[in-house]
């Protein structure tokens, strides 16, 4: 197997009396879908706070290809090509869509400007670039003909929609996405699913917390659950509908035969 593009090793946060990760250890493997599921209060999305930078681990190693970056700022390792989205969503309100998009190059601008510049020659010529590659991924997430729009004014499944393009901007190596779904009808479910298998396709690496189990199950290569911060099972999605603790702690037996039945 090659080497995981991103390596969790121990990782825990303590809030107070809260251990709300607890010891956590998993790999995710480059150009696979990793879901991380579990109940509510799981710690699900503080995994993502640590992984982002936004919360400081109390202990354990957070490695991407094989160097730490535990102790890097969220801005640096945004650069490095950490990108996510939020459970509640945040996108500038009063900006366009395609403002909302650009911002989300500017990690890799902090790094890279004079590189940039060398390449394309002048500001006006990298402003163009970038307006043109966001336009791209407004198409991209079926979005482009709303591009003047005001942000704030789109439905909740755009907003979702928006958030991952901007994500996307900075040119990920892994995209940590939180609760995509949530808030979603069933058609755009499945344009959202049909856009991240086109992702998966490209070989980019998602790594995905979604309490919608079709979505998880047909997506994801593998599968770790949290209880209580706690690991508490990792395997492919057979093998966790499957997992007896999976289906106490969280799936519940109906759900799961519900899965087998549709699989
Ligand atoms: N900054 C914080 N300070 C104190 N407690 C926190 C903080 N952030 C999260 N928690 C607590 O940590 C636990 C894990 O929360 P988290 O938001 O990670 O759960 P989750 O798995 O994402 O749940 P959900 O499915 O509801 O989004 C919860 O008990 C939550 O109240
Ligand atoms: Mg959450």
């Amino acid at each position: 197997m090659s080497a995981p593009l991103l390596s969790i090793d121990g990782l825990s946060v303590r809030f107070g009396g809260l251990v709300a990760v607890d010891n956590v250890s998993f790999d995710i493997a480059a150009g696979s879908v990793h879901g991380l599921i579990g109940p509510n209060g799981a710690g699900k999305t503080t995994m993502f706070n640590l992984l982002s930078g936004l919360t400081a681990p109390t202990a354990g190693a957070i490695r991407l290809d094989g160097v730490a970056i535990e102790s890097l700022p969220s801005w640096k390792r945004a650069s490095l090509g950490l990108s996510r989205t939020f459970q509640n969503i945040r996108v500038f309100h009063e900006m366009t869509l395609l403002e909302n998009v650009v911002t989300g190059m500017h990690p890799r601008l902090k790094e890279g400007l004079p590189a940039i510049l060398s390449r394309l020659g002048s500001f006006a010529a990298a402003e163009r670039h970038a307006r043109e590659k966001s336009l791209e991924l407004l198409e991209f997430v079926g979005l482009v003909d709303k591009a003047g729009h005001r942000a704030g004014d789109l439905p909740y499944g755009d907003q979702r929609r928006l958030e991952i393009a901007r994500a996307l901007a900075n040119e990920p190596r892994l995209l940590m996405l939180d609760e995509p779904a949530a808030g979603m009808n069933p058609s755009e479910t499945l344009t959202l699913v049909a856009l991240l298998e086109k992702l998966k396709a490209s070989g980019l690496t998602i790594l995905l917390v979604e309490h919608d189990m079709k979505f998880v199950m047909r997506l994801c290569d593998r599968i770790c659950v949290l209880n209580f911060g706690r690991k508490i099972a990792e395997g492919g999605p057979a093998d966790i509908r499957a997992n007896p603790k999976v289906i106490e702690a969280y799936l519940g037996a109906k759900v799961a035969r519900g899965l087998e039945a549709g699989a």
